[in-house]
């Protein structure tokens, strides 16, 4: 592979918005009675509004009807743009910001590939839209990670070859996704929880180019 294109999820690996689902999650499921961990929470990273509120559901093993569903999906988004609404540039988690400049200094194009349909608000507020050459996010695609869906279009909208992008990934669903597109994964987080992943890093202040291409490199020798 050539590296040629990043893609980059958002919510855990440039910005950290995944405490603030978590909090919303947790405030509703509470409200549900229903016994929610941050174990349980690592399967909603990377799943859609609506399926994790499906995931909440079947551990409370809770029965509701569309409508409902719908109105507590809507009530958890307004606590988490409630968060959201309030964030700082601070909040972009470290290495991020030096890391894109990097690259696009570099000729290499860089996309945003996040489930999240409040994507742009997130990227206005911390205010780094302008280090990214494409958005694809979950307005403008309706199959959930791990299907690749988001990510293709991602590498669609930046014009790469999928097998000329990495994918930097903090879920367990994103990181099938990125295999799933054909793509070399870096999993950000925890190498237990990502083992899937090509290479994991504990988060993006570990890398800069010079080290993409020798993970990448060491990975096909
Ligand atoms: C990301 C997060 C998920 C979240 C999803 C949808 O993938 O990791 O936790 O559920 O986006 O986010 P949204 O902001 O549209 O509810
Ligand atoms: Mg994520």
């Amino acid at each position: 592979m050539r590296i040629l294109g990043c893609i980059f999820d958002l919510d855990g690996v440039i910005v950290d918005t995944a405490k603030y689902h978590y909090l919303a999650w947790k405030r509703l499921a509470d409200q549900l009675g229903i016994h929610f961990t941050t174990e349980d929470n690592e399967r909603l990273k990377g799943v859609s509004r609506m399926d994790s509120l499906e995931i909440i559901l079947e551990i409370g093993q809770l029965n509701l009807s569309s409508d409902q569903k719908n109105e507590y999906a809507t009530l958890k988004n307004e606590w988490y743009v409630n968060f959201i609404s309030r964030m700082t540039p601070d909040e972009i988690l470290k290495g991020s910001r030096e890391l894109l400049q990097e690259l696009r200094a570099a000729g290499i194009r860089t996309a945003i590939g996040s489930a999240s349909r409040n994507t742009p608000m997130i990227l206005e507020r911390v205010g780094i839209l302008d280090l990214f050459d494409a958005v694809a996010d979950g307005n403008k695609v309706s199959k959930a990670k791990p299907d690749p869906e988001v990510f293709i279009k991602a590498a669609e909208l930046i014009g790469i070859d999928p097998v000329d992008c990495i994918v930097f990934e903090d879920a367990i669903a994103g990181i099938q996704a990125a295999l799933n597109a054909g793509m070399f994964c870096i999993g950000v987080g925890s190498a237990n929880v990502l083992a899937e992943a090509h290479f994991v890093v504990k988060g993006l202040n570990e890398v800069n180019l010079e080290k993409l291409r020798t993970i990448e490199k060491d990975f096909r020798s």
